[in-house]
């Protein structure tokens, strides 16, 4: 099968002031088309920067990234989700979804009607001439999704695109978002620090290491679909959370490390830094 996405030892250095930064370090990873690929990893270890160099809003330094070719009514190859939904404030929920249609320049009565579906998909058909200030985080967050699928891009990157919302919120729109995807198959990229989530989702769950980011490991989810929340008790779900969570533990801890270790070298105090690593070793904790 062709890859949707294939990305051949792809490193990204940031060019700062105090020198350059690794944030990505030889990364490898094909998917194929329809796949739910979600990555996982410590805060730092470059999956913002990897999402970034798919959307083609950031370059890499080193390797290849190809996309497949996307077909000739030229729909864009991605679309984004991030956590700060990025509706814009002054356009009602309607005018926020067609935004991308307008870009492309569809014609009104179709992008009426495109946006009135995925709005209806998202369960927000009551809501087009609303706001984004009248919306709560998980509405505004299903406008952003409708946003993104209206475009219907081959590729939908989402970047922990339900870790601002409440613990049920982001539950329900989990299954919401796995309906949906169910209907067409998209080729997803979701990044998420939820190991759960992640195994949730995933038909394959991603670890990253710490700073410089690569990939470790990837596992495959065998988890029937499709999924609900009721799997969370099974006991093939926990057991896949345990064996990724001990790959993951040791690259948030290093990621840790990494932190600690620049802090007290900006202030001098090794010896403090001796003494927080003493203190501690992340507990296991998946969420
Ligand atoms: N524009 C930038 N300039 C310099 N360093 C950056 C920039 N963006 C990200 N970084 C650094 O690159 C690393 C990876 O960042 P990021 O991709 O945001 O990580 P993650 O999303 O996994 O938390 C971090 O160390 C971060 O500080
Ligand atoms: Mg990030």
């Amino acid at each position: 099968m062709t890859a949707e996405i294939s990305i051949l030892h792809v490193g990204k250095t940031y060019t700062t002031p105090q020198g350059g930064v690794v944030a990505l370090d030889d990364i490898s990873l094909v998917v194929p088309p329809g796949e739910f690929l979600c990555i996982v990893g410590p805060s730092g270890c470059g999956k913002s920067t990897l999402l970034r160099m798919l959307a083609g809003i950031s370059s890499h330094t080193s390797g290849e990234i190809n996309c497949r070719a996307v077909d000739e009514r030229q729909r864009p190859l991605t679309a984004m989700v991030f956590q700060e939904y990025g509706l814009f404030p002054w356009r009602t929920v309607l005018d926020n979804v067609m935004f991308g249609l307008e870009m492309r320049n569809v014609a009104r009565r179709e992008r009426i009607v495109i946006a009135q579906d995925y709005l209806a998909k998202v369960g927000l058909a009551q809501f087009a001439r609303a706001y984004p200030h009248q919306l709560s985080g998980g509405m505004k967050q299903r406008v952003a999704i409708a946003r993104a699928l209206a475009n219907d891009p081959a590729i939908l990157l989402m970047d922990e695109p339900f870790a601002a919302l409440d613990a049920q919120t982001r539950y329900l729109m989990q299954e919401e978002l796995l309906r949906i995807w169910e209907a067409d198959r998209k080729t997803v990229l979701y990044i998420t620090h939820s190991l759960e989530e992640a195994v949730m989702l995933g038909d394959r769950v991603a670890v990253m290491t710490a700073r410089p980011g690569r990939i470790k490991q990837i596992y495959p989810i065998d988890l029937p679909r499709p999924r609900t929340q009721a799997l969370r008790t099974s006991v093939a779900f926990n057991q896949l959370v345990a064996t990724i969570w001990e790959d993951l533990v040791e690259e948030v801890n290093a990621a840790q490390l990494q932190e600690w270790t620049a802090i007290a070298e900006q202030k001098g105090r090794t010896g403090w830094l001796n003494s927080q690593q003493r203190k501690t070793r992340v507990k296991v904790s998946t969420d």
